[in-house]
């Protein structure tokens, strides 16, 4: 059995479950690859028997997996299964992401998501959900890749009653639904327009931000130059702020900072009852209390140094 996993990671967090998903493949006796979604292509997929497919979780999905799913030919049934990593509102994903590779021909065998923690430059820090993905978490990945690939083999000799069901549409799907498209709905995004400043700028001595650009938007090189977002929407910048985070010289910054600090509290309340509820249900482990969050100190405050955040060093692969 060949196994492809592909994953996308900003921070690294999916980054670590994918190679553990990995590793637990592997033991199971499959032959394992595992790429950056900037590695992959669709020729790939037809040398393998089963695609793992994550990402982080970003309102329901994430935009650039999203599109690689959308645009992919045909699977032929092919089985696949999907994982990602997630903040406090992780609910939305499979519902929509299951159906997504299914509308591309796949199979999909299973599905797993795990709490990581969080770096996003208006958030608290520490956030709620520091510490993970934690070694229950990395050892849960490692089962779940074993059980992924055993459970392909058996699937394919006509045991079809592994494949787990469709994700539920319940309660806390349309929870989380509603406050993602409180968020969606919003003219414009929370931080305002991100603005490039040449003065500060180095391209094109330095290119980080054009090289991990989530969407794959930026483009200095050019002419009229292609950066950021207008703020209101209307392009294909996905609003990410990782252009923002990772900018080594601090030339890019955002119209309104003080957005961050309005925002503080508001949606938390939220958060806090979702939590207590995974807790209770033992799929969340407290590694903050919830009275050591850092409503004081946005991410950005709390690491004011430049970058806000380093690119994960990873070129994919199982071991490193
Ligand atoms: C732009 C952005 C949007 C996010 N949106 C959500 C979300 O809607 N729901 C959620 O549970 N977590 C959300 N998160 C948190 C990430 O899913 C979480 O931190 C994840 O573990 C990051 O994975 P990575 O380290 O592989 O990038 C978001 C993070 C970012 C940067
Ligand atoms: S990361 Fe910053 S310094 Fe580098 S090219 Fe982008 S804006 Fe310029
Ligand atoms: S915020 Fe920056 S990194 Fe994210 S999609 Fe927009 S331009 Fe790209």
């Amino acid at each position: 059995m060949k196994v492809l996993i592909i994953y996308y990671t900003q921070s690294g967090n999916t980054m670590k479950i994918a190679k553990c998903i990995g590793r637990g493949a592997r033991d199971a006796g499959a032959e394992v690859k595992v790429v950056r979604l900037k590695d992959a292509d669709y020729e790939m997929l037809k040398d393998y028997d089963l695609i793992g497919l994550g990402s982080p979780t970003w309102k329901a999905d994430t935009p650039n997996m999203h599109a690689f799913i959308d645009k992919m030919p045909d699977q032929g049934g092919k089985h696949c299964f999907a994982f990602n990593t997630h903040g406090t509102l992780p609910h939305l994903y499979f519902p929509i992401v299951i159906p997504n590779l299914k509308s591309r021909g796949f199979l999909p065998i299973g599905y797993k998501g795990w709490y990581g923690d969080v770096n996003m430059p208006g958030m608290p820090k520490p956030y709620y959900t520091m510490g993970h993905p934690d070694q229950q978490d990395l050892d849960e990945a490692f089962a779940f890749g074993r059980e992924m690939a055993e459970n392909s083999a058996k699937i394919a000799a006509g045991d079809t009653g592994l494949i787990y069901p469709d994700p539920e549409i319940n309660d806390k799907v349309l929870e989380q639904a509603l406050l993602c498209s409180n968020m969606l709905l919003s003219p414009t995004n929370p931080q305002g327009a991100f603005i490039r400043d040449p003065e500060k700028c180095h391209y094109p001595k330095c290119h980080v931000c054009m090289d991990n650009c989530t969407m794959g938007y930026i483009d200095l090189s050019r002419d009229p130059q292609v950066f950021g977002n207008r703020g209101d929407r209307c392009d294909d910048c996905h609003e990410c702020s990782y252009c923002f985070m990772i900018c080594p010289f601090g030339a890019i910054h955002t119209e309104d900072p003080q957005q961050f600090e309005r925002d503080r509290g508001v949606r938390h309340k939220n958060f806090e009852v979702m939590l207590d509820r995974d807790e209770a249900e033992g799929t969340f482990r407290r590694h903050i209390p919830a009275d050591e969050v850092g409503f004081d100190t946005p991410y950005i405050y709390w690491h004011p140094e430049r970058p806000y955040l380093k690119v994960p060093r990873d070129k994919g692969g199982l071991d490193d």
